[in-house]
């Protein structure tokens, strides 16, 4: 059987900044207690006339770009969001469109914030099984639309961008093990109650501000933890090598406090953690995508590193990957 690896990546971060000390002129908050909390500085905000396709097409184009493929290339395009253009058709569909990968099949995955570790998983499994050889994995979210401006509990976490990685058979191995789960019984821990078939867009549903995400913060912070823990620990495992070996963990990027928790459970050295969370918040299923590529880009990674990927969010859901870079 051949492997998988990733071949290339790309990012598209929204220009507009949204700062701790913007969001204490909205809220009753401080910009210390968001970066003692938290760890976020600032976040981006995608312009009004951006969506979350617009910014997952600008990622694959570079993505594409590093990999050095063209549209005619790609088999299938898989696009991880919370946050889709419409309901139907999925984003994955869009991008495909602009793209004109007129060959690629493409459909999204809803997993929350774990969905480009998902992605990672289905897009192996398409390879492995022979159905696909080169794959468009995005991760695109503008939460923005979702976060409620008036609850600070939430407003002042997410921010909006796109992330995306060719994924290609290859002779070397590349995904050494991806580790995925989910306990559905956390659902409303984690949600937005409205625009769905259960509350469908009324005068009544936006008045209740059914339209924005709800989070028990603390609840979903100890599940965060404990389920990265263990789906690392997996990845770990059934990629057969020790955790001493990783060279560096890229976490969904939610908040330094649960990445510092995880970090130590797994007893993995600080200067091992990549962080980008100050400047971008919680981009959901961008955030993962995100923070490799800057990895990259600023020498973090070099050719033969080992890599832990982990996430969880919405669903509950969550998931680790080691890969070989
Ligand atoms: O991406 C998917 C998963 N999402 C996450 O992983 C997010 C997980 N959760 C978290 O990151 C943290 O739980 C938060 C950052 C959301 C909250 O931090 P916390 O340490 O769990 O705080 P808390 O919710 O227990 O709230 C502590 C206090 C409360 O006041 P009282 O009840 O102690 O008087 C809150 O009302 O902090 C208050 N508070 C705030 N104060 C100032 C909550 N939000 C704010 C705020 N500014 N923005």
């Amino acid at each position: 059987m051949s492997d998988v690896r990733i071949v290339g990546t790309g990012i598209s971060i929204p220009q507009k900044i949204l700062s701790n000390a913007d969001l204490e002129k909205v809220v009753d908050t401080s910009d210390e207690w968001i970066r003692t909390r938290t760890g976020i500085a600032e976040r981006r905000i995608a312009a009004p006339d951006v969506a979350t396709s617009d910014m997952g097409y600008e990622a694959s184009v570079r993505a594409m770009h590093d990999a050095g493929i063209v549209s005619e290339d790609i088999d299938a395009i898989i696009v991880a969001t919370a946050t889709p253009d419409y309901l139907f058709p999925s984003t994955a569909c869009l991008i495909q469109s602009r793209l004109g990968a007129k060959r690629a099949f493409a459909f999204d995955i809803s997993a929350g914030c774990t969905g480009f570790v998902y992605a990672l998983k289905v897009g192996k499994a398409i390879i492995d099984a022979g159905n696909a050889e080169i794959l468009l994995l995005v991760g695109a979210e503008t939460m923005s639309r979702v976060t409620d401006y008036e609850d600070r509990t939430t407003c002042i976490l997410f921010g909006d961008g796109a992330g995306a990685v060719v994924l290609a058979k290859s002779e070397i191995p590349g995904i050494l093990s991806v580790s995925l789960g989910a306990d559905g019984d956390g659902w409303q821990l984690l949600y937005m109650p409205g625009g769905g078939s259960r509350i469908p867009a009324t005068e009544e549903s936006v008045r209740e501000r059914h339209h924005y995400l709800k989070m028990q913060g603390s609840n979903v912070f100890k599940e965060a933890v404990k389920a990265m823990e263990s789906a690392s620990i997996e990845a770990i495992r059934k990629a057969d090598i020790t955790p001493d070996e990783i060279d560096l963990f890229i976490s969904h990027q939610a908040n330094y406090r649960i990445m510092e928790a995880v970090r130590r459970r797994l007893d993995i050295p600080s200067e091992k953690v990549f962080m980008n969370v100050d400047r971008y918040g919680n981009t959901s299923s961008a955030s993962v995508p995100i923070a490799l590529e800057e990895a990259v880009r600023s020498g973090k990674i070099r050719r033969g590193d080992i890599i832990l990927f982990s996430a969880f969010g919405a669903g509950f859901t969550w998931g680790a990957a080691v890969v070989r870079w």
